[in-house]
């Protein structure tokens, strides 16, 4: 069904690399990856670190980047968040909503992930909406319906023209971190139903939507996951940090 034809490599830092380490990375990465226009690649470093990165990659515009969270508020006396509309100024074209530790660690709700959803689309930034289920609920045999929910939730403020140039992130929580990927059939299985989710909401605008796997994502298995036809991308996280590993994933 997929005729995205390419794929989104997506570099989630998480709270690591500083501006220096930030700077590091870039030499060895830049120098390893040539620019293809075959694939998408972007870098989600932490917020204080989005200026080295966008004065780093300043001679490669086909790096893309963007922030790993921003708030549901427009601006104010909010202290410590960051807002879409300085996301969108710093340089930022795309936004991780959603990510599972930000909703299993920070307790964000269904709600705020669409509010959030509806700011980022509101600043012109494209948002990365991370759905995943936990072990237990994939043990209970939930998955599909709690990655609907939450697909369903974040998009629930979102137009049609806005849900067609947004990207989606599978990642079973029970992967990230853990070293436990999902198998090739496993990623099949939800993007399946995610597509058809979409569908439902965009008809067929939904076949330009990329949907990416995340999740233990390494130099080692992110191949076999690009080979899965319903997988349009990935997003990686601790494979991401190592320049040379990260370069390896982005010719995969
Ligand atoms: P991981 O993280 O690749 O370290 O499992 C993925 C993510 O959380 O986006």
């Amino acid at each position: 069904m997929r005729t995205h034809s390419r794929p989104v490599l997506a570099a989630n830092w998480k709270m690591n690399l500083g501006p220096v380490e930030a700077s590091a990375f870039l030499d060895g990465f830049l120098s390893r990856y040539a620019p293809r226009d075959d694939r998408t690649v972007i870098l989600f470093p932490s917020a204080l670190v989005l200026s080295t990165v966008r004065d780093g990659t300043r001679p490669r515009p086909d790096i893309r980047l963007g922030v790993q969270n921003v708030s549901t508020e427009e601006k104010g006396a909010f202290t410590g968040e960051n807002s879409a509309a300085q996301a969108a100024g710093a340089g930022a074209s795309f936004v991780l909503v959603g990510h599972s530790e930000r909703r299993h660690v920070f307790g964000e709700t269904d709600a705020q992930v669409a509010q959030k959803c509806a700011r980022v689309v509101e600043h012109g930034l494209v948002p990365v909406l991370c759905v995943g289920e936990t072990i237990e609920q994939r043990e209970r045999g939930e998955t599909g319906e709690v990655v609907l929910h939450q697909l369903r939730a974040g998009v629930s403020m979102l137009d049609h023209r806005a849900i067609r140039d947004m990207i989606v992130a599978y990642e079973p929580v029970w992967a990230i971190g853990t070293g436990r990927t999902a198998t090739p059939q496993d990623a099949s299985d939800v993007h399946l139903v995610l597509r058809a989710a979409l569908a439902g909401l965009v008809g067929e605008d939904a076949r330009g939507i990329p949907i990416l796997y995340g999740g233990s994502v390494n130099a080692k298995n992110a191949a076999s996951l690009l080979a899965v036809h319903e997988v349009d991308g990935l997003l990686v996280g601790g494979a991401s940090l190592d320049p040379v590993q990260w370069a390896e994933i982005c010719e995969s």
